[in-house]
């Protein structure tokens, strides 16, 4: 079997011409909405990524800016920031690029920032709803995941999700997802003793370690959907994700690329996080 190869930039572009109608319709009721990141210090990798979210957003017409901090910045000065930034009314999504430096707790951060601003989905408040099966802003590389399989029309009701990866931004809440859409979810993680012995079970495999090649096609079920969360750069500049996509591609049933799977995904995420923040959808009160 070869694998039909899932195209996140395409899906992601076409999911972006959709939204810009969107904001041309609350721009014509008076709502432009607006983005606000908050980038510390000059981490190359986080200026890539904030530059990435600034442009797309540009591209959908929704508006953004970016606020750079010193890496020294305080966290009672974020705080203070972020506090500001709560009460604007104008402002309708807070982004803090992670990671923060040492001396700031992460914590804090995410739970500083108001529920029904918070677009990444990563306050409590607004895990929690997710788990508990409610309307609210799902973090972003997850939803994309989820559109990705959607889109493709990938049954995920009944079938054996096997998660890769436990963080709290992606492997976690993408098995919560995969739960809410009726899918049996086994995770793993770099305790898990035997792992093809779950992942060859696998009728999706979401693939979220951070190290190239960690599975290749040994341990794939014939026909199965495999998406690659991984972005790792090689010593000679290019990226590949967490699985060895070559060999993989010839047993899988869907495959995503890297670059353009589940990245660009992410991004698009946010955007409609964003437009569902300036349509003041989400239950939150916060
Ligand atoms: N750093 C890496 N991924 C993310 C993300 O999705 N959101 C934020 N805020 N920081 C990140």
């Amino acid at each position: 079997m070869t694998a039909e190869i899932i195209n996140g930039k395409e899906l992601a572009q076409t999911l972006r011409e959709e939204m810009s109608k969107e904001v041309t319709e609350l721009k014509n009721q008076g709502i432009v909405p607006h983005l606000t990141v908050i980038l510390l210090g000059d981490n190359p990798a986080s200026k890539s990524y904030v530059n990435g979210k600034k442009k797309a957003s540009g591209e959908t017409g929704i508006s953004s800016d970016v606020i750079e901090m010193s890496a020294s910045t305080s966290e009672k000065e974020l705080l203070q920031k972020i506090h500001e930034l709560n009460d604007d009314e104008s402002v309708h999504g807070i982004l803090v690029q992670l990671p923060l430096p040492d001396h700031i707790n992460e914590q804090h951060v995410i739970e500083a920032i108001k529920p029904a601003k918070d677009v990444d989905g990563f306050h409590p408040v607004n895990i929690g709803r997710m788990m508990t099966g409610h309307d609210t802003f799902l973090s972003c590389t997850p939803y994309g995941i989820l559109t990705m399989l959607k889109s493709y029309d990938i049954p995920i009701e009944g079938k054996h999700a096997v998660i890769i990866g436990r963080s709290n931004i992606v492997g976690k809440p993408v098995g919560q997802l995969l739960l809410n859409e009726n899918a049996t979810v086994t995770y793993c993680h770099s305790k898990t003793s035997s792992l093809i012995d779950y992942t060859k079970d696998a009728d999706i495999l979401i693939v979220a370690v951070g190290r190239p090649n960690v599975i290749d096609n040994k341990h794939v079920k014939e026909g199965a959907a495999v998406i690659d969360v991984g972005i790792n750069r090689l010593e000679n500049g290019s990226l590949t994700g967490d699985v060895d996509f070559d060999a993989v591609k010839e047993k899988a049933g869907y495959l995503t690329p890297v670059p353009r799977g589940v990245g660009p995904m992410t991004i698009t995420m946010l955007l409609k996080n964003t437009i569902k923040a300036a349509k003041g959808l989400a239950e939150s009160e916060g």
